[in-house]
């Protein structure tokens, strides 16, 4: 039941979840991430004001935090870098699609999990650069259609560093280069380059990797024969804790993509 206290009306998170159309998860992570102020009641249950919780999803809470110019600056080297892709010729478009399908996939994962408004927003670009350094590539191997050796696989690996590389030199965006640089890097510890595990990882490139295996498994632009949504979904299942953040991954599921 819904409880009044004067002319508010409070609600348990479940409630709020169902009030507002949201997941349960995507509730708790506003209280985690200190978005959304709660009552505690004596026995420590959270109560979420609806006027609190109206104020939040309306952006009100996110003003302080608005990136404005910078924001803009950093979309602006974002997409110019992009372009550069185009020095690939018509293979490089592949990765211009899906350069902005990982860009708004990560962006709504990160709305989704209740971040800040320039969390989402850095995500976002992050994931629209986060394969830049295949431009530093011999283009043979960027470009190879059949099985790579293992010396060009080797190769492909450095792409992550040299994406870091290229973004930590531009000053208006060198604070993305580091999840850039970790975006193949897997919750267990076997990714690359650092081989980093768990929270060591950079909570953006955390969700971008969910996002680009997402997306390279159900894209009909890949060179690979797309899956269903529903098969993707069963493979982020199946490696979540292991490749991938499990609780990320829970919150991608919940979205229902
Ligand atoms: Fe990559």
């Amino acid at each position: 039941m819904k409880d009044r206290i004067g002319t508010e009306t409070y609600f348990t998170p479940k409630q709020a979840a169902g009030y507002f159309n949201l997941s349960l998860s995507t509730i708790k992570n506003y209280i985690y991430a200190g978005r959304l102020k709660t009552l505690i009641t004596p026995g420590g249950h959270h109560r979420i004001s609806k006027s609190e919780l109206l104020t939040m999803l309306e952006g009100g809470n996110d003003a302080p935090e608005n990136s404005g110019r910078d924001g803009h600056l950093i979309k602006l080297c974002c997409n110019a870098l992009l372009n550069t892709f185009k020095l690939l010729g018509n293979p490089g478009n592949y990765f211009l699609i899906h350069a902005r399908s990982v860009s708004k996939i990560s962006g709504a994962i990160s709305k989704a999990m209740g971040l800040t408004k320039k969390e989402i927003e850095e995500t976002a670009m992050t994931g629209l650069v986060h394969d830049i350094g295949h431009i530093g590539i011999e283009r043979r191997v960027i470009l190879k259609e059949g099985t790579l050796t293992p010396q060009e696989y080797e190769l492909i690996k450095s792409h992550p560093v040299i994406g870091y590389e290229v973004i930590n030199s531009i000053d208006q965006i060198k604070d993305i280069a580091g999840a850039v640089r970790q975006h193949h890097e897997r919750i267990d510890g076997s990714g690359y380059p650092a081989g980093l595990s768990g929270n060591n990882i950079h909570k953006a490139a955390r969700i971008i990797s969910i996002a680009e295996a997402y997306d390279s498994m159900v894209s009909e632009h890949s060179y690979k024969r797309p899956v269903s949504k529903e098969a993707a979904i069963a493979e982020l299942m199946h490696n979540r804790g292991g490749q991938f953040d499990a609780e990320i991954v829970e919150v991608f599921v919940k979205m229902n993509p």
